[in-house]
């Protein structure tokens, strides 16, 4: 397994994973089959031809993992990143892969000037994520109860953040 930044010409693959995503853990994102901006014609390519976002996949023979940072914000809050999209295949979970790319996403956030905070939301439909997570020294911000709802059910988000240089993904 390797993971590595997409780059142009990744679209397909792109593609593929995120629809995987959706389809397999839909409590685990805002974004649904239909209403997904990775269905608008010329988003993917977009997104990989933009230098100031960075999405990372894991590959294994074919890609089976993917994670995104959006770019910092302008002017007062340039100082933090977002993070989405974290999705590993089912069949290659619980081997590390999670892990490795959110540790490259978070050292991509490092390189970035000025960058200071790495934010991301995780449903309580998430719980492997939000363990991940905390593992690597993101903290809890926020809570909102009924944040989505998915087949009726109410799902609750969690806010976290993860303060570059204090965050464990840089002990090593
Ligand atoms: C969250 C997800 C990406 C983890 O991927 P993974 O490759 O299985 O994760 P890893 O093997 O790297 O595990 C890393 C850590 O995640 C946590 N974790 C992973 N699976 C877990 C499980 N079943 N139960 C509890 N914690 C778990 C643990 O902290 C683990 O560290 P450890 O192995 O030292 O205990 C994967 O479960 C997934 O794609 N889930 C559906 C999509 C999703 O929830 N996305 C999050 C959007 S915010």
């Amino acid at each position: 397994m390797s993971v590595r930044r997409l780059v142009p010409g990744d679209e397909t693959a792109l593609l593929a994973i995120r629809a995987r995503a959706l389809q397999e853990a839909p409590g685990a994102f805002s974004s649904g089959p239909g209403d997904d901006r990775f269905e608008t014609p010329g988003f993917a390519a977009a997104l990989l031809a933009d230098p100031e976002s960075a999405v990372f996949g894991a590959f294994s023979g074919r890609i089976v993992g993917l994670v995104g940072i959006h770019p910092p914000g302008k002017g007062k809050t340039a100082h933090a990143v977002d993070m989405w999209g974290l999705f590993v295949e089912p069949a290659h979970r619980g081997a590390g892969v999670g892990r490795s790319l959110v540790m490259a996403a978070v050292e991509y956030a490092r390189s970035q000037p000025g960058v200071s905070y790495v934010r991301l939301a995780v449903t309580d439909a998430a719980p492997e994520a939000a363990a991940l997570y905390r593992s690597l020294g993101f903290v809890d911000c926020g809570y909102e109860s009924d944040a989505l709802r998915v087949d009726g059910l109410e799902i609750g988000e969690t806010s976290m953040r993860l303060t570059l240089g204090l965050d464990r993904a840089s002990d090593g």
